[in-house]
């Protein structure tokens, strides 16, 4: 059987992430071993000297699946034929920043490359962005990708989803995989809500095997909102190789159908559900069916919860409106 060729463009290749996450796309564990890969690497200049010492160690691994790698500073070059877009590239926070702190720094990446992919990318490319702060970019991206479908265009909330299935697991005593449907609400930022109302531990609810609700309000959603923030202050540098193993596992979850009853987390356009203006960059419940995905809807919302996604949507709300000067063509670079 003829295997069919994705195209995967990672920009910002050369960095933590890239150097994590490019060895796992080339030897297919996010496409599957049915899949040949063509990998378009794009950094800035100064950093294309690093970026083919990487690409020599892609070559030495002797991947099966992978056929071809591209290195370029060229968004046009970078974005051709693209079936996904991974958009890693982009200055990560210090210490003692917040994730929106970098909105001005990075912002304006994300309107070069939404245009290049938008004119040089396949129309059905999808595009999950990794970059911080990742919904804003995401919203930032989506404006000028305008040949791209917006259902296309997601910001990656699953590192956040994984570190709290983690916490539960470790708190209940159970193996991880036990723990399933925890929904990252919002944004993935140090007001995002995981959900643990609507999470399970061996099937029954995570309320039920962890009776200690004041832990889940407090120290719980704490530990998830500023692991980001922990791990940048003990390894002086923020999270690598969790965020390329989410970036596996996004892929994974968008083109495998979602298994009956679970979902899954992503920031995606909203489409109105729970209340979220349509086309806010949202973390939401999803679920696929391989080629297309939907938010969960019917979950129902306690007080407390409904406050944490109130709290989480405010802020998008801010980020959205520091970005208007971003969205508006006449200021915008070309
Ligand atoms: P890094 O500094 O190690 O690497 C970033 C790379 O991007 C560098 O090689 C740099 O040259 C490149 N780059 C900068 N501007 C670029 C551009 N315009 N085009 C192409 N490449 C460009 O950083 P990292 O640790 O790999 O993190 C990258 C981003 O991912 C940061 O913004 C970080 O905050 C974010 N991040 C997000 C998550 C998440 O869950 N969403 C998790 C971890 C990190
Ligand atoms: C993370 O959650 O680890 C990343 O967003 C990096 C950061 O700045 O926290």
């Amino acid at each position: 059987m003829e295997k069919k060729k994705i195209k995967i463009t990672v920009t910002g290749a050369a960095g933590n992430i890239g150097y994590a996450l490019l060895f796992r796309l080339a030897s297919g564990e996010a496409f599957g071993p049915d899949a040949e890969i063509d990998l378009s690497l794009l950094e800035i200049e100064s950093a294309l000297p690093a970026l083919k010492g990487v690409v020599m160690e892609l070559e030495d691994c002797a991947f099966p699946l992978l056929k071809s790698v591209v290195q370029t500073s060229d968004p046009n070059e970078g974005f051709k034929d693209a079936d996904w877009a991974l958009l890693v590239g982009s200055i990560p926070r210090k210490a003692g920043m917040e994730r929106n702190d970098l909105l001005k720094v990075n912002g304006g990446i994300f309107i070069t490359q939404g245009k290049a992919i938008s004119n040089q990318a396949k129309p059905t490319c999808k595009i999950l962005v990794i970059g911080n702060p990742c919904n804003t970019n995401a919203y930032i991206a989506k404006a000028f990708a305008s040949n791209i479908p917006e259902k296309n265009i997601f910001a990656m909330t699953l590192l956040d989803q994984n570190r709290a299935a983690a916490q539960l697991a470790e708190k209940a005593g159970v193996d991880v995989s036990e723990v399933e449907n925890i929904a990252i609400w919002g944004n993935h930022s140090a007001t995002q809500y995981p959900d643990f109302y609507q999470a399970t531990i061996n099937g029954k609810p995570a309320t039920e095997i962890i009776p200690d609700e004041k832990w889940l309000q407090t120290t719980f959603i704490e530990t998830i909102q500023k692991r980001g923030a922990d791990i940048l202050s003990a390894r002086g540098l923020s999270s690598a190789a969790s965020a390329a193993n989410a970036v596996v596992g996004t892929i994974r979850n968008v083109i495998t159908p979602t298994k009956e009853g679970e979902f899954f987390s992503m920031a995606v356009s909203s489409d109105g559900s729970y209340g979220i203006e349509k086309g806010i960059m949202f973390s939401y419940p999803l679920r696929s069916d391989g080629q297309d995905w939907n938010v969960v809807t019917g979950l129902e919302h306690n007080s407390f919860s409904k406050e944490k996604i109130a709290a989480t949507y405010a802020e998008l709300l801010s980020e959205m409106s520091s970005v208007k000067e971003f969205l508006d063509p006449k200021q915008c670079p070309t």
